[in-house]
Order: structure tokens, then sequence, then C-alpha cells
């Protein structure tokens, strides 16, 4: 026991394991990395790319039953380990194939966050010109790309983005910054619904919110499954080792169903408001031309604007609600790579000091590599991708499903149903066991394979989605 408590990823070597203080800490702090650019960035332009209504109820089903079973399964296997992925995987076997379960699991968040800070360096250049006042610019076709194809502005962003994160990291301000984000939550909310509202109501959005709402049957293609697949993981912090370690931190009285309710609802929500801020406005404002839709990780970058240039006290707007994003940003960059400080400092038994810089220069090349990109490296593509999007499709389309079929197999195979069972049940009855069980045994990997098999099949030109 003793050494459980002291194993393990966590941030505090050879202390105890640190807990959080209550139920509410932990729902809140799931919140708090779940909601980030995920929902305000990557949804709305999946959802406005593949197909709007019959993505979102795409979404909605996979989240409802796989996603939950996951989030059940990585928070159990958490709590019951007292480990983060490479030792909860450790916990039951020394083979390489355990060993690889848990590190594919663990890397994943330090391939995300070198291009996940390139996107927080792009909010953070709005807010900085909506404080210099340049709304009605900002507006203008062909900012953002002008913008991105500047690769040292893009460059000179991103670094500054990834200081602060780093510095929070060492400065050891982690909490305090959480705390601020915590705070402000409940204001982007606030604020979400009321751009959304005003959106909704200009002349044209009507089309918009119906596309975005009502599920379509001819807008349905393979790959809105694929891309509703990655965005669930993604937004919802599943299959990147996150949540094996939040659960190593809750004690044995947090009720593990009724917690992944409430985040997934509040996730959901969170996603859904910036949906209706930003598709209503692709039509009220660019007739729902077609491009637009398919404008991909620029679309928010380019909507948004156009909605504060068209409205009294936009640059009020504008600054408040880059302000933020920022926020949501950097919490949930701070816990991307704070996933990979404890990595490192456990399985390599380095200093926290060490292991940061470690995470600073993976940061720094590979997100360096995504921001410029779109600038002086634009003759660099992998696979026909940008880097950015290479990026995004190895940890979500390819990594992640591979990730969740090693939670899968290791729940199925080696710890067995009965014991997640029995640890979820150690703080309240498993309400949804018998559908966690189809869900774990036949559904998840099922379709997992297919989505992995898809999505490698796409790359190679072998089909198309
Ligand atoms: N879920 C976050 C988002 O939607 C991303 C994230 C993943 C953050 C893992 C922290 C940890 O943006």
């Amino acid at each position: 026991m003793e050494e459980n408590k002291n194993a393990g990823v966590s941030p505090n070597n050879g202390k105890v394991r640190s807990r959080f203080s209550g139920k509410l800490g932990y729902v809140l702090a799931v919140a708090g990395s779940a909601v980030g650019l995920g929902n305000i960035w990557r949804f709305p332009y999946l959802a406005a790319k593949y197909g709007g209504g019959m993505f979102l109820l795409v979404y909605l089903v996979l989240m409802l039953t796989f996603g939950y079973a996951l989030i059940v399964s990585e928070t159990a296997l958490g709590r019951m380990t007292r480990k983060s992925p490479v030792g909860a995987f450790g916990a039951f076997g020394k083979s390489a194939s355990f060993r690889f379960g848990g590190w594919v699991n663990a890397v994943i968040p330090m391939l995300i966050v070198p291009y996940y800070s390139v996107i927080g360096g792009w909010v953070l250049k709005y807010l900085f010109e909506y404080l210099k006042g340049s709304t009605a610019v900002l507006a203008e076709d062909g900012y953002f790309s002008g913008f991105i194809a500047n690769g040292f502005s893009a460059e000179f962003w991103f670094l500054v983005f990834t200081l602060i994160v780093l510095a929070v990291l060492l400065g050891g301000v982690k909490q305090g910054v959480e705390r601020v984000s915590k705070v402000m939550m409940p204001v982007l909310v606030v604020l979400a619904v009321f751009v959304a509202g005003y959106s909704m109501t200009r002349p044209g959005a009507l089309e918009g919110v119906k596309y975005f709402l009502i599920p379509n049957f001819s807008n349905f293609s393979w790959m809105t499954v694929v891309a509703a697949m990655g965005q669930m993981f993604y937004s919802l912090s599943i299959a990147m080792g996150i949540l094996y370690t939040y659960g190593s931190y809750i004690e044995k009285d947090v009720d593990i169903e009724k917690s992944t309710k409430q985040v997934e609802l509040f996730d959901t929500a969170i996603a859904m408001l910036a949906g209706l801020m930003i598709i209503p406005a692709v039509f009220a404002f660019s007739g729902g031309d077609p491009a637009m839709l398919q404008a991909g990780p620029s679309l928010m970058f380019i909507t948004i604007p156009k909605v504060f240039a068209s409205m009294g006290f936009g640059t009020g707007a504008g600054i408040t609600f880059f302000l933020l994003v920022l926020l949501a940003a950097l919490t949930s960059a701070i816990s991307l790579a704070e996933s990979g400080v404890s990595t490192f400092e456990d399985q390599l038994g380095w200093s926290r000091r060490r292991s940061t810089l470690l995470m600073g220069v993976v940061i720094v090349l590979f997100g360096s590599a995504s921001a410029l990109g779109f600038g002086v490296l634009d003759f660099v593509t992998v696979l026909g991708m940008s880097v950015l999007d290479f990026f995004d499709f190895l940890t979500n389309s390819l990594m992640m499903p591979i990730a969740a079929l090693a939670t899968c197999l290791l729940v199925t195979r080696v710890a067995g149903l009965d014991r997640i069972a029995k640890e979820v049940e150690q703080s309240s009855s498993f309400r949804r066991k018998g559908m966690y069980c189809f869900f774990m045994k036949y559904l998840a990997p099922i379709c997992i394979v297919l989505i992995l098999l898809s999505s490698v099949a796409n790359v190679f030109g072998w089909i198309t989605l």
C-alpha cells in the first residue's frame, strides 16, 4: 500500500500522492481539463466540415456509449492502481505489450501539446490585436491566412504561449492558474450564450442553426464517424492517459458514474455553444459558402471576428472572448504538458526542472514545425497534410484509437470486467453495468478497429472517405 501511494506518475515524486479535495474538486478538475480548444476551436470546424447535424448526432451517440465506457474504465483503473498509465499497465504485467499499452497512452499528450500551443499562440495574437483595437482589420478577408503565412509572427506567438506554460509548470503556480480558470469558466459560459444568441439571430443564420442541429443523412460519410470519434477522445481527454492520472488522485467515495455524466454534460454543452456561435455565423456572413464550411482549423479565427466586427462593443467582446479562450487553452496545455513532465520524472527518474526542460524542447521542436508549416515550411507535407494537420491526425486518428484499444484489452482480457465493476461499486451501485460490459467487450473494440483501418486506408489512398 505504501508503495502504491508513492509510485506512479504523479508530480510529487517520493511524497504521498496528491488527492483531490472532495468530489466537487474532482469534477471541476476533470471538467477544467476537458474544456479547452477542443470544444471551442476544434468541435465547430469538424462539425462544419463533416456534415453538421449528422456529425453532432454521431458525436452524441459515441460519447454516451463508447466515451462513457472508456471514461469509467480509465478512471477506475487509475483509482484501482493509484498510478498513471505507464504504472497502471505495469501493475498488471511486465511484458512488452503492457509497457507498450502504457506508453502509447503516455506519449499522446506529449505530441498534442506542441501543436495545441501553436493554436494557443493564434489565440494570443488575436487577443493582442483586439487590445490594440484592430477589430475591423481582423474581420477582413484574408487576414488570418496572411497571419499564419507569416511564419515569424505565428512562431513568435507560439513561443510566448509556450513560455507561459513552462513558466507556470516550473514556478509551481499551476494551482493558482487553475483557480483563476475555474472562476472564469462561468463567465465563458455566459459570454458564449450571449454571442451564440447574437450570431443565431443574424439574417440568414437560421440556415446555419438548421445545418448544425438537424441531421441530414445525405451529409453522412464514414469520415463523419472517424472525425467524431477522434473529437470525442480529444475533447473528453480520453485515450491519452490523462484520466488514469486523475483517477489515481481520487478517493473511494467519488461516484465514478455520476462524475462521468457531469463532465460529459458540461463538456458537450460548451462544444455545442461554440458550434452555435460559429456555424450560424458562417451562413450569416458568408452565405453558407461550402468552401468556408470546409475551412478546417482556421474556421474560428475567420468567422468569430466577423461576428464581433458587426456588433456594438465588438472590441470589448473580442477582448473578453479571446481572453477566456486563452485561459481555457492555457489550463489544458498546462495539464497536457504536466502529464508529459510527470511521465519523465517517474519513468526516467529526472528532476522536475530537467523534465520540464525536456518537455519544453519537445514543444518547441514539434510546435515550430507546425507553426511554420503554413509559412516558410509550407513545402513540407507529411502524407499530404500540413505539419499541424499531420500531428492532429497522428494523435487523434491513429494513436488514440490504439490507446483506447489497449485500455479495452486491459479491461476485458487482463483486469476483468468484474474487477472494474467492483471498483466502481465501492462508491455507488453500478447503474449501467450491463451496458458498460457490452460496450467494452463488443462495441468499443469493433469501432476502434474499423476506425483505425479506415484512417490508415484513407491516408494511403486505398479508399476515399
Ligand atoms: N480536452 C481538451 C480540449 O478539449 C484537451 C486536453 C486533453 C486537455 C487532455 C488536457 C488534457 O481542448
